[in-house]
């Protein structure tokens, strides 16, 4: 797990504090907030055109293909928990799913598994689910055409933007596993100076190429035509499993949202295969048990009270999360029973030893189903009419699989790494799972994306969401706790001091920024405290009681909001 932290540290401290990083006040239409100025200005100018947020949530999406690229795109998947002006909630799951021929062993070898091959290349891909996602919505719930929305981000990836340091970290990081794939090596290594730096330019005219493509065809292009072909020929020719009649396949799904209550407002979030929804809702049953807003933001106790909640919860994921439609995902884990009784193991005075999941009620017979209806991206909209985002979209680590189809520059996905590869053995993030993770033919691979609503009397106060591995979890539950137990404004809810423990490895994250008197005091409770400069990237929007809207990226980052 050190390996993300350290590069989502490194990224972070390459960064600077934007003047946009918080936005408030009241909107004429509507707020953005995403991890980049040029998809958030997008937004933007999708409401200005006479969209909802839907269509600005849409135009963040395609925009941010482009000029943050490394982190999603359309060759990659999403999750999207909207709540429509009329009060209904949708989640859509445009999660990856495994290619017809993947194979439960596919990347073991000698019996081991290899994570070069679940990470990079061919194997690494999963049937990306992003675009089928925005048609979706855009078909269903936008009002802009989806066609003008892929052409002004064609327009952008033709005519090109400028690096910010963020972009530039990724790309030094990730250069030695770019330059194994020729079509990935001309775009983003000899398409830019050999030492790139901030403020280079990069244009993709392949991609606006493939968005215009859309534009004029439809998503048919990249589902049932000559994206889908190109594709398959590729993964031919290298070895990959993925086929055009894969792509043909994949539908987007609306599940159930996942709901739960916190001290009297609403938790709606995703539900499997995100772990994230789940726990988020578990976490926060436990805590509930305390009084948080007593502890006080800041002290040990919070720190502590709140890393046994997340140990105890990511045990559980560890055991039963999985895709829904393949696993049996027990609905006992929203229990508040179940929370509570598991609170109680929970001690104040010292870290406890958590040595497997807890069983929910209900787990022999309850389950998620369909029927019942820095890595990765986070951003948030709000419209005045009562539409409301949170859409957590990623190619999984840096740049995906590395793999951008010939002629289309779409760069492809490395989902197939968040399955279980072997139970037991971590994959990129440190995670381990089991059974109901593993491989099978049409699975999609479990998620920690959390895309949030917080509602009060069924009004929305809140969209949040975040990017960074298990941390997305944390992050959403931190920035929820913030606003609930201690009244914080977006802004400063994100810009708190974050923590992130997942049962294994046994180590307690935190930010340097809790400082060293909490940091002492957590290892004298026992805990294995691992301090980080920065943790993750998360991005909300909120409407206070007194109905003051604010919306903001994480200030951590380079990204920007904004209302109109
Ligand atoms: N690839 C990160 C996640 O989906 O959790």
């Amino acid at each position: 797990m050190g390996t993300w932290i350290l590069v989502a540290a490194v990224a972070m401290l390459a960064s600077v504090w934007p003047a946009t990083a918080a936005e408030s006040g009241a909107p004429q239409k509507g707020l953005v907030a995403t991890v980049n100025p040029v998809a958030t200005e997008a937004g933007l100018q999708a409401l200005r055109d006479g969209g909802n947020a839907v269509d600005a949530a849409i135009a963040c999406a395609l925009t941010l293909g482009v000029v943050d690229g490394h982190n999603s795109g359309i060759g990659g998947g999403c999750f999207m928990t909207l709540r429509l002006a009329d009060g209904r909630i949708l989640t859509l799951d445009g999660r990856e799913m495994a290619p017809a021929a993947a194979t439960r062993d596919m990347f073991l070898r000698d019996g081991k598994a290899d994570p070069r091959l679940s990470q990079d290349g061919a194997l690494s891909v999963g049937i990306p689910g992003q675009m089928a996602t925005l048609a979706f919505a855009s078909t269903h719930h936008g009002r802009l055409p989806l066609g003008r929305l892929l052409e002004a981000a064609a327009r952008v990836a033709e005519q090109g933007f400028a690096l910010d340091r963020h972009y530039v970290g990724r790309l030094r990081e990730t250069r030695s596993q770019l330059a194994l794939f020729p079509e990935s090596a001309a775009i983003f290594l000899r398409g830019l100076p050999e030492t790139p730096s901030a403020g280079d330019r990069l244009r993709q005219p392949d991609l606006a190429a493939s968005y215009r493509q859309m534009a004029a065809q439809g998503v048919d292009w990249f589902y049932r035509g000559e994206f889908a072909r190109k594709t398959e020929a590729w993964m031919k020719a290298h070895g990959g499993a993925v086929t055009a009649s894969d792509f043909a396949r994949y539908e987007v799904v609306p599940r159930e949202p996942v709901r739960g209550t916190y001290r009297g407002y609403e938790i709606v979030s995703f539900p499997p295969p995100s772990s994230g929804g789940v726990h988020v809702v578990q976490i926060l049953n436990l805590l509930e048990r305390f009084d948080v807003a007593a502890l006080g933001d800041g002290s040990i106790e919070f720190v502590h009270v709140v890393a046994e909640a997340m140990k105890l919860a990511f045990a559980d994921r560890a055991r039963w999360l999985g895709d829904p439609d393949f696993a049996k995902v027990p609905r006992g884990l929203l229990s508040k029973d179940y929370a509570a009784g598991l609170a109680r193991s929970l001690r104040m005075d010292r870290a406890s030893a958590v040595p497997s999941a807890g069983l929910p009620p209900g787990a022999d017979r309850d389950w998620f189903t369909r029927e019942r209806n820095r890595h990765t991206t986070h951003f948030s909209t709000a419209d005045t009419e009562g539409n409301w985002v949170a859409c957590t979209a990623s190619l999984n680590t840096s740049f995906g699989s590395k793999v951008v189809v010939p002629g289309t520059g779409i760069l492809l996905n490395n989902h197939m790494d968040d399955f279980s590869a072997q139970p037991g053995v971590p994959n990129f993030f440190g995670l381990v799972g089991a059974e109901a993770n593993a491989i099978e033919a049409r699975k999609r691979p479990l998620s920690s994306m959390s895309p949030t609503l917080v509602l009060k009397d069924g009004r929305p106060i809140l969209s949040v969401g975040a990017a960074g591995g298990p941390t997305i979890i944390s992050q959403t539950l931190l920035a929820i706790l913030r606003t609930i137990d201690f009244g914080k404004a977006p802004r400063e809810a994100l810009a708190a001091p974050r923590l992130h423990h997942q049962w294994k490895p046994d180590e307690l994250h935190v930010e340097k920024a809790w400082g060293p008197a909490v940091i002492e005091g957590l290892r004298r409770r026992g805990h294995t405290v691992v301090v980080d400069a920065s943790l993750g990237a998360a991005q909300a929007v909120g409407r206070d009681a007194a109905g003051r809207w604010s919306a903001s990226a994480d200030p951590r980052g380079e990204g920007s909001s904004g209302v109109w």
